[in-house]
């Protein structure tokens, strides 16, 4: 009788571990002549992300912190297509800056699609950029926040372009405050800590959906955010630290593979707002599985209050 319920319970888990990997991009185009610039690439859903596209034919240029580990990538990209590296640390906003230099060197007259893509989560303990941002507000949103604006004009260069920023679930748990965008009190705390790094993050993910929403408006050129589900990727790489979180994540292993995407299925929903028509890609839009979403906690004006506030934190790092 019981093998019955085992098997009941495995097809069922099957089922919903189809259902969790969901989203397929059936889209494939020739994007001989196309460049395609994205951020955090050496691994995980950017990696996956870079090498799909650079099947397509389409240019690649990708900007990586650990230039090593972005090699290796090179290496393989540079088998499809054409393909460069730069170096890029989101969480220093002057290297930010000699990313773009380094990008003008290249003598590439265009981008046709932005993928802000790198991302960091959940660190330890409370952790600051370099120019003293709060960790995840200041790479995953202000550092693409200014790569974004100094690539406006190769972007615009371009027919038509359009961004894509790799955003999450995780925007949902919320609570922008422009008085407090560091969370400073949270800064001394030594513990990973449940109420510090999830709100951060999800904080710094709204930030990037507000962001795209306010792209359009101010460029004129299309911009998208998207979910790309649970994804077995480096990005649990701060969490695992943590030897009570480690225990409870090794406990959990299967469950955690029952419930989560490979990478190459994680960046489905980056390649569907990638190759979308550009008539159809719906400007300020939010996907997950590779379909529109409405995505919460946004709305128009905190969308143009994020971009001024962000303007004038980085006003010298844009005029300079
Ligand atoms: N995995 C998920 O379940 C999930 C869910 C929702 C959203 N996302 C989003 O998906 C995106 C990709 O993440 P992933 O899952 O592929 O994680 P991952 O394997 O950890 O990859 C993250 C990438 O971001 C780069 N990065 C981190 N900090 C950086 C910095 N300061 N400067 C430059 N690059 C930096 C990393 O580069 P290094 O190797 O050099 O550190 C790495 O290439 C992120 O934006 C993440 O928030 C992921
Ligand atoms: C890429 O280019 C090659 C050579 O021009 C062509 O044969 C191939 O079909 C192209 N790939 C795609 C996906 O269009
Ligand atoms: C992506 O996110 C960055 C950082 O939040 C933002 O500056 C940019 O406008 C966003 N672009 C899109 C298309 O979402």
């Amino acid at each position: 009788m019981c093998i019955f319920c085992i098997l009941g319970i495995a097809i069922l888990l099957w089922l919903l571990h189809i259902y969790m990997t969901g989203g397929v991009c059936k889209i494939k185009k020739d994007l001989s002549g196309k460049v395609v610039f994205i951020t955090g690439a050496n691994t995980g859903i950017g990696k996956d992300t870079a090498l799909q596209l650079g099947n397509m034919n389409a240019t690649i240029v990708i900007a990586c912190r650990d230039t090593i580990k972005g090699q290796l990538v090179l290496d393989q990209l540079n088998k499809i297509t054409q393909a460069y590296l730069i170096k890029l640390d989101l969480s220093c906003l002057n290297s930010v800056r000699q990313c773009v230099e380094d990008f003008k060197k290249l003598n590439i007259p265009q981008i046709d699609i932005l993928i802000n893509n790198a991302g960091v989560m959940a660190p330890q303990t409370y952790k600051t950029t370099k120019q003293s941002y709060e960790l995840q507000f200041g790479t995953n949103h202000l550092g693409h926040f200014l790569l974004t604006e100094l690539l406006i004009p190769y972007l615009k260069a371009a027919e038509q372009s359009r961004v894509v920023n790799v955003s999450s679930l995780a925007h949902r748990h919320s609570n922008l405050n422009f008085k407090d965008i560091n969370l400073a009190q949270y800064a001394n705390s030594k513990l990973w800590s449940i109420k510090y790094s999830p709100l951060a993050y999800g904080n710094s993910k709204l930030c990037n959906i507000l962001h795209a929403m306010e792209i359009s408006k101010r460029h004129g050129i299309k911009a998208c955010s998207l979910h790309p589900g649970a994804v077995r990727t480096e990005l649990m790489r701060e969490v695992v630290q943590n030897p009570i979180l480690n225990v409870v994540l090794k406990l959990s292993t299967v469950f955690y593979f029952l419930l989560s995407k490979s990478s190459l299925q994680g960046a489905q929903t980056t390649l569907q707002c990638a190759l979308e028509d550009y008539d159809k890609l719906v400007d300020g839009g939010y996907y997950s599985d590779c379909k529109l979403k409405q995505p919460q906690n946004t709305n128009k004006q905190l969308a143009e209050k994020l971009w001024e506030f962000s303007a004038e934190k980085l006003r010298f790092y844009l005029e300079k």
